[in-house]
Parts: C-alpha cells; structure tokens; sequence
C-alpha cells in the first residue's frame, strides 16, 4: 500500500512530514517504554492516524509473508475464506486481506476512531462500506488476533474465538518474551478445546521452550514502499526484518511429526548451518541444536537454503548423532 494513497484518507491531516514522524516517535515510545497506558493512542485522533500511516502500511505486508509457511495447497484455499479481524485497528488486516484474496472480512474494533478510521479508508480507497458485523461473513472463516491479543488478554481472545466458531485462529503479535507467553496460554487453552496447532508447533505436545527463559518467534523479511520505507528511516524504525509470534490452529489438521520447525538460526560454520530446531523426539517435541552440511546441497540449494529463517519447516533424516548436536541431511524436494 502506498502512503500517498493513505494520506488523504486519515483522520488528521499532518501539516509536515517531520510532524508526521514526532507523532510516529510518540506512539513507538508509547509501545515500548508505556506498556501501562498502551491504550491512551486510541483516543487521539493524531495518533490513530499515526498508527495508520505507519503500522498499518508496515504490518500489511506481514500477512502475505506468514502465508508463505503454508503449502500451495493451503494457501490455495484461503480464497475461499473471510476474515474475522479482531481488534483490526483501522482496518489493517482486512486491508491486506482484500488486496490479497478479494474476500469479505468483518472487523472487531472496541476504539472508536479506530472505527471511524477504517471506514474513511473503505470510502476512501474502494468507495465501500467497511463491515462490523462477523454475522454477515460466508460459512468458512478465518479469525485474526493482528497486535491485538496483548491489548485484550487471552480471555477476551476465547470468548470471540467461541462467540464466532472459526475454522481457523490465526496469532500474529509482537514477537516478544510477553507475547509468547500470552501465545502459549492461549495455545493450552484452544489445546483443551479440542483445536490442533497448525504452526509452529509439530506435535500437540507440551512447549520445549515453555521451560526456560527463551521465547519461540519466527523472522519475516518483508518489502515496502519506497515512500514508506523512506517514512521508517526518518523514525529510525526497522520495519523489514521484523521479529513476530506467529500462531495459526485448525479444528481438524493432521500433524506433521516427521518435520522439525527452524527455531534459531546460529552463525553458519566454513562447511555447515547451524540451527536450532524443535521436532516431536521420543514422544515429545524437543529443542535440538543440528549442523547442516552444505556438501549435501547443488549451488541453488546452496542459495534457498541460506534465506531460510526461523520459523522455517524443514524435512530431514539424521546422518549422525553427535556429542551436543545432530547432523542432518534436509529432503530438500519436499521443502516449498
Ligand atoms: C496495536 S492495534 C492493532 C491494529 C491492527 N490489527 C494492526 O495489526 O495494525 C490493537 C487494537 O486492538 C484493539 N483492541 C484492544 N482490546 C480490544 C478488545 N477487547 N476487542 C476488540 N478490539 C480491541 C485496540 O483498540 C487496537 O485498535
């Protein structure tokens, strides 16, 4: 999404670009050093449109990149899905979501000019009437916590997932130690609903991460703008690589307990990569350090599997068991 686009559509007209930036600074700092009066943004318009600009043009691009976790198949699919989008902000999930798939998608927002936000950017951009209202949505749904459960808490979370029966859950947060905790309470309880993890987890099983001080968070690399990218330099913002809690759950999903997940990706060695995975081990998922010969590998695969990120799922068999680590060979004609 371009900014020029967004501009004219916000509820606060920014006399400059430097002013635009302060008012970025302002909610940025808000996020991370004033966690207690985290809510105080929603009520000024100036902020809101802040956000707007800046958050909701840098966090569009994320729903593309997590899609890429799914196969062709999956990802195939979505079209036939709408969006439940819940604490949507000013519509930036259902945005990227229209851009994406051409769906329908209703937006769950308690702020109000967050509301009214995402209506004047619905006239604005596509002369169309924002919903609010999830009862108007197809029969196949998908429901969407975008940076939003760690405003509500878990609990407000559950009940909108049982007020409007998803398919599927989907969790993209910050990707924080204070996000994955608020991920992993919520994965124990839709466990106990009978849902199953679709990612990043390989197994029901109990988190191997849970018992210490590490947090389980995947990397995106997303593209912007140039107009937005420019916006993120001037507020000394790194919006590209972007550390996130991604969590998505199916009501029916059979698990793929033969792959392991990248948790960690270590600095390569002269002959191998260095990651840390997590796969169902004896009967329960484990954290295991494993080397990567790169003399398995022709020089394309050389190259795909030198972008694979944490978060990345992996095929592999285990060459040799080594003192602290395995050694592995990836299956590389299974990896999308
Ligand atoms: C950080 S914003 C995220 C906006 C958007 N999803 C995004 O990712 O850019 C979090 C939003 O959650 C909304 N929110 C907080 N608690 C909520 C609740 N209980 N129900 C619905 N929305 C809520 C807030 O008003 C805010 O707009």
């Amino acid at each position: 999404m371009k900014l020029s686009e967004l501009l004219p559509h916000l509820l606060h007209s920014f006399s400059s670009e430097s002013d635009l930036v302060r008012a970025i600074e302002e909610i940025s700092h808000k996020f991370t050093k004033e966690r207690e009066s985290i809510g105080d943004y929603l009520n000024d318009p100036r902020l809101v449109s802040a956000y707007a600009a800046f958050y909701l043009t840098t966090n569009m691009p994320k729903l593309e990149a997590v899609t890429q976790w799914l196969n062709t198949e999956e990802r195939e699919a979505l079209k036939g899905f709408d969006l439940i989008d819940v604490g949507a902000g000013p519509g930036t999930f259902s945005l990227a979501w229209r851009e994406l798939f051409g769906t329908k998608s209703a937006m769950i927002e308690t702020s109000k000019l967050m509301r009214e936000q995402a209506v004047k950017f619905y006239q604005g951009l596509y002369q169309e009437e924002a919903l609010f209202k999830p009862e108007l949505l197809g029969e196949k749904k998908i429901l969407l916590f975008g940076h939003s459960l760690n405003e509500m808490g878990v609990e407000a979370g559950l009940e909108y997932i049982k007020k409007y029966n998803p398919e599927k859950i989907w969790l993209l947060e910050p990707g924080t130690k204070q996000s994955f905790a608020l991920a992993l309470s919520l994965r124990k309880k839709l466990i106990d609903l009978h849902w199953k993890v679709r990612f990043p987890c390989l197994s029901q099983g109990e988190c191997p991460m849970s018992q210490t001080d590490d947090w389980c968070h995947q990397y995106l690399n997303v593209r912007h703008d140039p107009e937005v990218e420019r916006l993120t330099q001037l507020a000394s913002r790194d919006r590209r690589h972007l550390p996130m809690t991604v969590m998505m759950f199916e009501r029916d999903y059979q698990q793929r307990e033969t792959h392991g997940r990248i948790v960690r990706v270590f600095p390569q060695t002269k002959f191998s990569h260095e990651w840390q995975i997590c796969f169902q081990r004896n009967n329960e998922l484990q954290l295991v350090r494993v080397e990567v010969p790169f003399r398995q590998f022709s020089k394309s695969q050389i190259k795909a599997v030198a972008a694979f990120l944490s978060g990345h799922e992996i095929q592999f068999e285990v060459l040799k068991e080594l003192q602290e680590k395995l050694r592995i060979a990836l299956h590389f004609d299974l990896i999308e």
